[in-house]
């Protein structure tokens, strides 16, 4: 497919930036995007705490976590203290107040791994989904967001990265491809081995809650850490084309698990990630920051690695190669 030999070596790189740069802006929410989202949210809130006036209402996922496109749905996580009821039971009756509410397209989803009920907001226009409880994942919405304002380039890098997952369609976790969110999760890594962005969980903790057993801390007064990583001056596009030479040539899927949550690359064998248990085939390791038990690459098979490591090959050979990789990259799968 490409013919290495006779192109040039990338020395151009750094021009396809404001491409790519184009690429970022036109996938940003808009303003009112952002406001229709919070409004929701404030309907929603009123009406549940109506019924429960002591549960919370919180937004996570894309739409808080910076990493959004524009369009995408709402993720919503009603966190309620009901020791008579069971998850089922709460998602059941929430279905009701929403009803009562005028909300449309109502669907409790109780058998789901992650129960939830889905509506759509007439007034708004909006799609959600409400889970209950799921209050890591609250947690960790809030540590990428914080990692977004240290330095620019994570944004634009991660949006650029979920925008060619989607394209070649390698970010569908119930085919064995990886999530949204272990997407980013390694852009935060690949900055860490950068020196662009620190790693905020071996820091001095200023922000620290006990969510179902596991310990969540880490230093989250980011706007004192802007400018961290301004020594490092690589552009969007050679950040790309780094971040896709490593996941083609540089990491090594036997031995290493990513972890930003230590900033470095750790061992399988320390995990104990060497084989496989139940589903879980670990054939390539992301762990998550914070249920450190728990690897966001689990999803994926013999059959999705090698597509997988096909497209990342694919991808930073067209970085280094290709005359229009800003058309090229995104190419419908
Ligand atoms: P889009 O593709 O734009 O919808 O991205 P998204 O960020 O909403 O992605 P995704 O659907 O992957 O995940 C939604 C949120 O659920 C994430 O931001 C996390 O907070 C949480 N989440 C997703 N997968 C996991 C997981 O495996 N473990 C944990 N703890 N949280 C997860
Ligand atoms: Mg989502």
């Amino acid at each position: 497919r490409f013919h290495r030999r006779n192109r040039p070596c990338r020395y151009d790189i750094d021009q396809f930036t404001p491409g790519f740069m184009s690429i970022f802006e036109s996938l940003v929410p808009s303003d009112e995007e952002i406001s229709k989202q919070k409004q929701l949210l404030t309907t929603l809130s009123r009406l549940i705490n109506k019924e429960w006036p002591t549960s919370k209402l919180y937004l996570y996922g894309s739409c808080a976590n910076s990493f959004g496109f524009s369009n995408s749905d709402i993720d919503l996580c009603l966190s309620i203290d009901d020791k008579d009821m069971s998850k089922v039971d709460i998602i059941l009756k929430l279905a009701d107040i929403l009803h009562a509410g005028n909300l449309q397209n109502i669907q409790a989803l109780t058998h789901a791994r992650v129960p939830i009920v889905k509506l759509m907001d007439p007034i708004t226009g909006l799609s959600c989904d409400i889970c209950v409880n799921n209050l890591l994942a609250v947690v960790n919405t809030k540590l990428l967001r914080d990692y977004s304002q240290i330095d620019k380039r994570l944004r634009q890098l991660a949006f650029i990265v979920k925008h060619w997952a989607k394209s070649r369609r390698v970010n569908e976790t119930y085919r064995g491809t990886l999530s949204s969110y272990a997407y980013v999760i390694m852009c935060i890594h690949f900055l860490q081995s950068r020196r662009i962005l620190p790693c905020l969980q071996e820091m001095e903790p200023t922000y620290y809650v006990t969510v179902d057993n596991n310990i969540c801390a880490y230093f989250d007064q980011v706007e004192k850490l802007n400018g961290f990583g301004a020594q490092r001056k690589d552009s969007l596009s050679r950040l790309l084309w780094a971040f896709f030479k490593y996941w083609a040539y540089e990491h090594n899927y036997t031995r290493d698990v990513i972890s930003i949550r230590t900033g470095r690359i750790i061992s399988k064998h320390m995990k104990d990630w060497t084989r496989r248990v139940g589903n879980d085939r670990h054939l390539i390791c992301i762990e998550d920051p914070f249920e450190t038990s728990h690897d966001l690459g689990r999803v994926v098979d013999r059959n999705t690695i090698s597509d997988l490591r096909g497209e990342f090959e694919r991808a930073a050979e067209i970085l280094q190669y290709d005359p229009n990789p800003i058309v090229t990259l995104f190419e419908p799968f």
